[in-house]
């Protein structure tokens, strides 16, 4: 059992993997005592140390020590002596807006049940434990139930809330967040991931030493702009070494994140869904439940927290049977052709595809209704004869007969005025009535928080997907929700369209991704835009951004994989001059960043030179040497591209047998250092011989000389490396 509970002292101590996590009750509140490197055994060490504080208010006239506003807690209430940022939020009828949330008992539990209607990690009673700890707040009647799951054997700690109204009044949820830590410490670091369509997850680092650092999504979406997540690191934490802290939300929506440094240097972490717009009305005997937050501690660095969400995305979030399956190279034909293709151009690409040895062709946007650009459409899931004289079907036969698998673009959440779906059902636009459209990308959003709106998307979702052989979907998004509101609900629920378009959405993606198990779904929105855990937990890989550049790819891919394992990460090899960028790059280093994920191509091949094709065959098949160690290994970031002109990493196979190393320079430089390349994760007395060169290096010196990398007067220039481990008698 991973969940120690000491009765004498009501100390609850959670161990998971190298971590401790510690909670007391005292007087009647629950506080946070430690969250950090396992510990064998908790002691009492962090007592708390009593003291009247000025302006700190005292629940008891007599103890002008005792105050919730210095008291470490675990999920703070506001209104009664707190005055940092609160965990949850409460209105009463009356308007009443205090609450008193007092411990009432506590169950522990082998094991973990599935959050009702939300993605979420599980685990078998060997992997996990559960521990649920009830609190009340007698006057209204609110129950609230703190949530928390150790997975034994990884340093993750996954957590949730449940509310439940046992009162006689309606009550309504105002804010309710899914993690509040108080760390008894400050001076942190907060690192966040920040961006814009075709610019995602760049990485930011600020010192916290006063108030509140706070990151947010209001799109409805988790966001290019910012990710759902964020860590607190000491000041000297680097890639290898030094204390992490880091959140992930298991959630689609609208968000908050936050680091709260209060006036006696403790330091408040939160997370959860974005209060604005974010309510939700409870009437007696109703319930809710939030989404799940990933906490994951180190002391090893930012690499050991990539490696600890890597695994635990792996072995217990993501649920689709091609988790653990190699994952086929794919070409797609949206930058080679965009809306304008005929059956014949697409056939002639595939043609090419199946000759340089791509698995997989998919059909992108502009092949049904009558969508030739971005003004109408959507909603109308039918071929569009025109373009595909024998229908899907008849496409799709064709792309299976060359030896491809065939896939296919929606973006089902969507519809264009301008449709046969919008003439039939104007009413299925989520919109605030009686208030103008606004328009993205020239469409719609459907109103998922609508039971019959889901049910005709699965309906119609389910029709294509009948009707013919469909290996994969890319399921897209292109613009964020505006105008919320819904003719549908009463007034008093209209602050919860946004949630309910969520669990709308993952609705449809439950039935769908259960009743199509064998279809490899890819989740997109415009690229990177919604890659989030709770997306990854439906669909085993995004498309991580529109941006093709491979020079920008480097910080993309590299701050992605912070928290997302290079098998998620969509990354295709695209034409040049680059279509975002303008810029030339060699089809090698284009190869070798897309080869450092999950590989792809995007390009019109039937313009490709015989040399090209030749090269890009060469690719493939180099790619399908090493995927199973790109897409299974462990990966190693050895210099980041937001420091300089160097990007570099290396994967390790899960058996330690094959090393695949690449590097990047980025600009040619006069007077050019000589760079080394340094590797990570191979076995220091082991053996690996170069297969290039036929040259054996001893794993100490891959990692600590280094290989000296020769100059060469070229921009955006890469290597790439590939060891076999060898025994010692091989030379
Ligand atoms: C945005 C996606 O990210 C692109 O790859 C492409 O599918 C377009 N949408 C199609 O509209």
């Amino acid at each position: 059992m991973s969940i120690v509970y000491d009765k004498e002292n009501q100390v609850f101590h959670l161990q998971a993997g190298d971590t401790s996590y510690v909670m007391g009750v005292v007087r009647g509140y629950l506080t946070h005592l430690y969250w950090g490197k396992r510990l064998n055994r908790y002691g009492a060490s962090r007592r708390i140390i009593w003291k009247d504080r000025g302006f700190a208010p005292n629940p008891d006239d007599l103890d002008r020590a005792f105050s919730l506003d210095t008291l470490p807690q675990e999920y703070p209430q506001t209104g009664n002596g707190d005055y940092r940022n609160c965990a949850y939020g409460m209105l009463d009828e009356q308007g009443g807006r205090i609450s008193n949330l007092i411990y009432q008992g506590y169950e522990i539990l082998h094991g973990k049940e599935p959050l009702s209607g939300l993605p979420a990690s599980f685990g078998n009673d060997d992997e996990v434990d559960t521990l649920k700890i009830h609190m009340l707040d007698e006057l209204s009647g609110l129950k609230v139930e703190l949530w928390y799951h150790a997975f034994h054997n990884q340093s993750v700690i996954a957590r949730s809330v449940r509310f439940v109204n046992t009162g006689e009044e309606n009550l309504t949820l105002t804010k309710m967040l899914s993690m509040s830590v108080d760390i008894r410490e400050a001076g942190f670091d907060v690192l966040t991931l920040y961006g814009a369509h075709n610019n995602e997850r760049n990485m930011d680092r600020r010192r916290i030493t006063s108030g509140t650092v706070q990151i947010e999504s209001l799109r409805g979406t988790s966001s290019p702009q910012q990710a759902p997540f964020m860590a607190l690191l000491r000041p000297e934490t680097t890639e290898d070494f030094g204390e992490v802290y880091a959140a992930n939300f298991v959630y689609s929506g609208n968000f908050i994140a936050a680091a709260q440094t209060d006036a006696f240097e403790n330091t408040r972490f939160q997370m959860g869904m974005n209060p604005w717009n974010g309510q939700w009305l409870l009437e007696p005997g109703q319930e809710f439940h939030t989404p799940e937050v990933v906490m994951v501690y180190t002391s090893e660095g930012l690499n050991e927290m990539s490696k600890i969400f890597h695994n635990f995305y792996q072995d217990h979030l993501i649920r689709s049977q091609y988790t653990k399956k190699i994952r086929p190279i794919l070409i797609n034909n949206w930058e080679a052709t965009y809306f304008d293709f005929t059956e014949e151009k697409i056939l002639e690409i595939a043609d090419k595809a199946a000759q340089v040895g791509i698995e997989l062709f998919v059909l992108d946007d502009g092949w049904f209704g009558k969508r030739d650009d971005t003004t109408s459409s959507l909603g109308d899931w039918i071929e569009d004869r025109r373009k595909l004289p024998d229908g899907l079907k008849g496409l799709e036969e064709k792309i299976h007969e060359k030896g491809l698998q065939f896939g296919l673009w929606l973006e089902p959440e969507m519809i264009s005025e301008n449709s046969d779906l919008y003439r039939r059902h104007p009413d299925y636009v989520l919109h605030t009535p009686g208030r103008p459209y606004t328009y993205g990308r020239g469409q719609l959003v459907l109103d998922l928080s609508r039971e019959d709106v889901c049910d005709y998307v699965i309906e119609s979702i389910s029709k294509v997907l009948e009707s013919a052989q469909i290996d994969y979907v890319k399921w897209d998004m292109n613009r964020h929700l505006t105008d919320v509101g819904s003719g549908f609900y009463p007034a008093a629920r209209q602050g919860e369209i946004t949630h309910r378009y969520v669990l709308g959405l993952y609705r449809i993606l439950e039935t769908l991704t259960n009743k199509y198990p064998d279809i490899l779904f890819e989740s997109c929105s415009s690229g990177g835009g919604r890659f989030d855990p709770g997306m990854l937990y439906y669909m085993p890989q995004t498309w991580c951004s529109d941006n093709t550049d491979a020079v920008c790819r480097l910080k993309i891919q590299y701050a992605t994989s912070l928290t997302y394992p290079p098998i998620t990460i969509g990354a295709h090899v695209s034409g040049c001059p680059n279509q975002q960028t303008g810029r030339e790059t060699s089809l090698s280093t284009r190869g070798f960043a897309a080869m450092s994920a999950n590989m792809g191509y995007e390009l019109d091949l039937t313009k490709c030179s015989e040399e090209e094709l030749e090269q890009i065959k060469q690719q493939v098949d180099f790619y399908k040497e090493i995927r199973e160690t790109i897409q299974f290994g462990t990966f190693y970031r050895t210099k980041n591209p937001f420091e300089g002109n160097l990007a570099q990493w290396n994967f390790v196979s899960k058996d330690g047998k094959d090393v695949v190393g690449f590097y990047f320079e980025i600009l040619s430089r006069p007077a050019a250092p000589i760079q080394l390349m340094k590797f990570k994760g191979l076995e220091r007395d082991g053996y690996y011989k170069d297969l290039n060169t036929g040259k054996i290096y001893g794993g100490d010196e891959l990692m600590y000389s280094g290989i000296s990398i020769p100059i060469h007067k070229q921009d955006f220039r890469s290597e790439c490396y590939h060891f076999r481990k060898v025994n010692e008698n091989s030379f």
